[in-house]
C-alpha cells in the first residue's frame, strides 16, 4: 500500500520573532515556508541556519541580517539567502566576471576632486577549503592567518610592509590605527551577534604597507580585506594600487569563488567582485539635507555612511559614498560606478539645489 503523501506542516507560530521595528532583508525574506524548510538544517562544517540569521534577529536594525558560515551555507540555505542577495544586488546575471583593467576608468570631473578628501577602494577574500568566519574553529582561524602571512611576502617592492598582530598591539597604537581609518574597530555588535568575533583579538591582525597607502585585514568579517588608500580623489591610482595587490596575493592564496555569485563572503552583501570603492566627500550645499542626499544617493545606486565607519552619523557635510552593488559588475564597473556617481553629486552641489536624479 502506498504511505499517504507527507505534507510540510508550517509551523508558524515557531517563525522568529523581531523584537521592534525591523526592515532587514532577513525580516523580508523569512517567510514561514522558508522557516520550516530550513529551521533545522546545518552545513557540514556543523553551521546551523540559526546561526545563519541569529545576527538579524538580535539586531533588529539590521540592514541585511544573515551570515554565511561556508560556501555550503549559499547552497544550502538558497531559499533564504537567494533572494536577500537579488534583493541587495538586483537579479544575478551572468556568471561573475573579474576586470581590473584601468582603460576603461572615466576621468574624476575638477569639481569633483575640490570635494574628495580620501579615496579607499576594498575587495574581501575568504580562503577556499576553510570555512568562513562565522563557522571557523580557533586552529583554523590560526591557520588562515599563517598563510596569509606567507603570502604577504609576495607583494611587490612598492607594497612591502609589516604585520600587526591585534593580540599584541598596544592600546594607543590600535586607537591611532582606527582613529586614522586603517584598522577595524573592535566593536561591530552585528558581527558580535553573527559569531565572527570568538576568540576576538586572536588571529586578527594588520599589514600595512610602509606608506601606508596598501593594507590588509586579517579574519575580520572576512579573512581577508585588501585595501588601497590615498588623500584626495585620484581613484584610479588607488584602482591600480589595489589591483597590484590583489594579483600578487592571488598568485599565492586559494580563494572561494562561486560561479554563480563569484568571490565569497561571510555577509551576502559583499558577493561577486567583493569590491566597496568608496571616496570621503564634503557636499557643503546637498549635503546639509541627509534625508535627501540618502535619496540622490539610493537613486544613483551608491551608499552613503558617515565618515567614521558603518552606522556612523557623518559630520559638517561630509560623507563616505560608495557603490551599493558588488554582485552582477565587473571591477572596473563598480569603479566606473562610483566616479559617475560622485561626479553627478559634485555637478549638483554646485547648482546649488538638491534634485532628483531624474530632473537632469
Ligand atoms: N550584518 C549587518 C547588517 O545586516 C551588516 C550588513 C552589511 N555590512 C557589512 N559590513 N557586511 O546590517
Amino acid at each position: 500500500m502506498k504511505a499517504p503523501e507527507k505534507k510540510i506542516k508550517l509551523k508558524e507560530v515557531s517563525l522568529p520573532a523581531f523584537p521592534g521595528h525591523c526592515d532587514s532583508l532577513l525580516k523580508k525574506h523569512l517567510t514561514a515556508e522558508v522557516w520550516a524548510l530550513l529551521a533545522d538544517n546545518s552545513t557540514e562544517t556543523g553551521f546551523t541556519f540559526q546561526q545563519a540569521i541569529c545576527s538579524g534577529l538580535e539586531q533588529p536594525d539590521s540592514s541585511v541580517g544573515v551570515y554565511a558560515g561556508d560556501e555550503e551555507s549559499y547552497r544550502l540555505f538558497a531559499p533564504l539567502f537567494r533572494p536577500i542577495i537579488e534583493d541587495y544586488h538586483g537579479s544575478l546575471g551572468p556568471q561573475p566576471q573579474t576586470d581590473f583593467s584601468l582603460v576603461a576608468l572615466p576621468a574624476v570631473t575638477s569639481e569633483a576632486q575640490a570635494r574628495v578628501q580620501s579615496t579607499r577602494i576594498r575587495v574581501g577574500r575568504n580562503l577556499a577549503n576553510f570555512p568562513m568566519g562565522p563557522a571557523i574553529s580557533r586552529g583554523q582561524r590560526l591557520e588562515v592567518e599563517g598563510l596569509i602571512c606567507d603570502a604577504l611576502q609576495n607583494l611587490p617592492e612598492s607594497h612591502q610592509g609589516k604585520y600587526f598582530s591585534l593580540s599584541a598591539m598596544p592600546k594607543e597604537q590600535e586607537t591611532d590605527l582606527v582613529a586614522r581609518h586603517l584598522l577595524f574597530k573592535n566593536e561591530d555588535r552585528f558581527m558580535a551577534s553573527g559569531n565572527l568575533m570568538r576568540d576576538w583579538p586572536e588571529g586578527r591582525g594588520l599589514f600595512l604597507s610602509r606608506d601606508e597607502s596598501f593594507s590588509a585585514w586579517v579574519n575580520e568579517e572576512d579573512q581577508l580585506r585588501i585595501i588601497a588608500m590615498k588623500r584626495g580623489g585620484d581613484v584610479k591610482a588607488v584602482f591600480a594600487l589595489l589591483a597590484d595587490g590583489v594579483a600578487a596575493l592571488s598568485e599565492k592564496l586559494d580563494f572561494s569563488f562561486s560561479e554563480e555569485f563569484g568571490y565569497l563572503a561571510s555577509c551576502p552583501s559583499n558577493l561577486g567582485t567583493s569590491m566597496r570603492a568608496s571616496v570621503h566627500m564634503t557636499l557643503p550645499v546637498i549635503g546639509q539635507d541627509e534625508a535627501s542626499l540618502k535619496q540622490q544617493a539610493d537613486a544613483l545606486g551608491l551608499q552613503l555612511r558617515g565618515v567614521h565607519g558603518e552606522h556612523s552619523a557623518s559630520e559638517d557635510a561630509t560623507y563616505d559614498i560608495s557603490n551599493q552593488m558588488r554582485l552582477g559588475v565587473t571591477e572596473v564597473e563598480a569603479v566606473t560606478h562610483l566616479i559617475s556617481g560622485i561626479n553627478h553629486l559634485a555637478a549638483l552641489d554646485i547648482e546649488g539645489k538638491p534634485k532628483m536624479v531624474g530632473d537632469l
